[in-house]
């Protein structure tokens, strides 16, 4: 292991129900609709030119569909996807099994790109930018170089971080796509979508209701539509309805904004502890139990996005937004 590189708890892995709601087509993908226009044109192109598609790198934050893209590419090309992450690639070894075990344009997925160790990242330069291994056999003196071809193939990588991705691999990367959050309207549809395939009935203003409280983030669109479901089941006849929606979303302390309990808590904190800040993001993961890296990646985002939340170079700072949200008096 590379010094620097610190080892982090996995993510959790995919329940198997989350595949079934998985977009397989880009058809079938709601929103971001100029990144799939051009996504379209790109595969297009490729399959035109009988040429490998180019790597392509997503950015996004958590659970807005990168993934799912990736799987898409692969589907809409006909070609393998092989799937990989950041943290599992210790070794350069088990990366060069990988690239050489691939076909003729396959896509190789690195989940968590920005979490790769340097010396894999440097046996990856060469592969994406020529299609060949350097593996260096034995050690000291007797050590030599041999070169291998590999089969042109597309690296998909996705990052939430894309700060903390090497410029020389970021420059590597042909295609660069930002995912954004979704609006509400974008979220009933993937709430009426998941509803169908889950054979539960919600009404129009119900999945409005559930897309408005997830935060920009069809994952959670998902997650709520479940819960709200248990509710509709439990207290109802099974249909959601807006009302039926509200409700459980504020039994499940979901607000209006999609704030759940540990942004509020982020949020009080800030302000009363620490007089609205600015404080340093250390000392809020701290004073919240939470660690700097989910409120960094899962909670500031959101935060930052509805205008709660500033991030200034003395630290945070809760807007005068917040103090309206939660009834606070500044
Ligand atoms: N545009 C979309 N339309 C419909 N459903 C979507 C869309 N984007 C994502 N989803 C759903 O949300 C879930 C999460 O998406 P995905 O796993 O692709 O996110 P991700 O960006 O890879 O997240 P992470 O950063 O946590 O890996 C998927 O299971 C999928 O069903
Ligand atoms: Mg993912």
């Amino acid at each position: 292991m590379t010094a620097g590189f610190k080892k982090l708890p996995e993510p959790a892995p995919v329940p198997a129900q989350d595949e079934s709601i998985r977009p397989r087509s880009l058809e079938d993908f709601i929103g971001q609709d100029e990144l799939r226009a051009n996504l379209r044109v790109y595969l297009e192109a490729a399959r035109e030119r009988g040429k490998a598609l180019d790597h392509t790198l997503f950015y996004g934050n958590p659970g807005l569909g990168k993934t799912t893209l990736a799987q898409i590419m692969a589907a809409e090309l006909g070609v393998n996807v092989v799937c990989s992450s950041g943290p599992v690639l210790e070794r350069s070894g088990d990366l060069a099994a990988i690239l050489t075990n691939l076909g003729r344009h396959d896509i190789l997925f690195v989940d968590e790109i920005h979490r790769m160790p340097v010396v894999v990242e440097e046996v990856l330069y060469p592969a994406m930018e020529d299609f060949k291994l350097d593996l260096v056999i034995g050690q000291g003196p007797a050590a030599r170089t041999v070169k291998i071809d590999l089969e042109p193939f597309t690296l998909v990588g996705a990052t939430t971080r894309m700060g903390l991705l090497s410029s020389p691999l970021r420059d590597r990367f042909g295609i660069v796509a930002r995912l954004e959050y979704y609006n509400p309207a974008e979220l009933a549809r993937v709430v009426r979508r998941t509803a169908a395939i889950l054979n539960v009935h919600v009404s129009e203003n119900g999945a409005l209701e559930i897309g408005r409280r997830s935060r920009g983030t069809p994952r959670i669109a998902n997650r709520l539509l479940r819960r709200v479901r248990d509710f509709a089941l439990v207290h109802g006849n099974g249909r959601i309805t807006a009302e039926q929606a509200v409700q459980a979303l504020e039994r499940m302390e979901v607000d209006e904004n999609g704030l759940d309990q540990m942004d509020r808590k982020f949020l009080t904190v800030l302000i009363e502890h620490y007089d609205g800040g600015p404080v340093g993001i250390k000392t809020l993961a701290a004073a919240c139990s939470e660690d700097v890296r989910t409120l960094e990646d899962i909670y500031e985002p959101y935060l930052i996005q509805c205008g709660f939340l500033k991030r200034t170079p003395r630290g945070r700072m809760a807007t005068g937004k917040a103090y309206a949200h939660l009834k606070m008096l500044a």
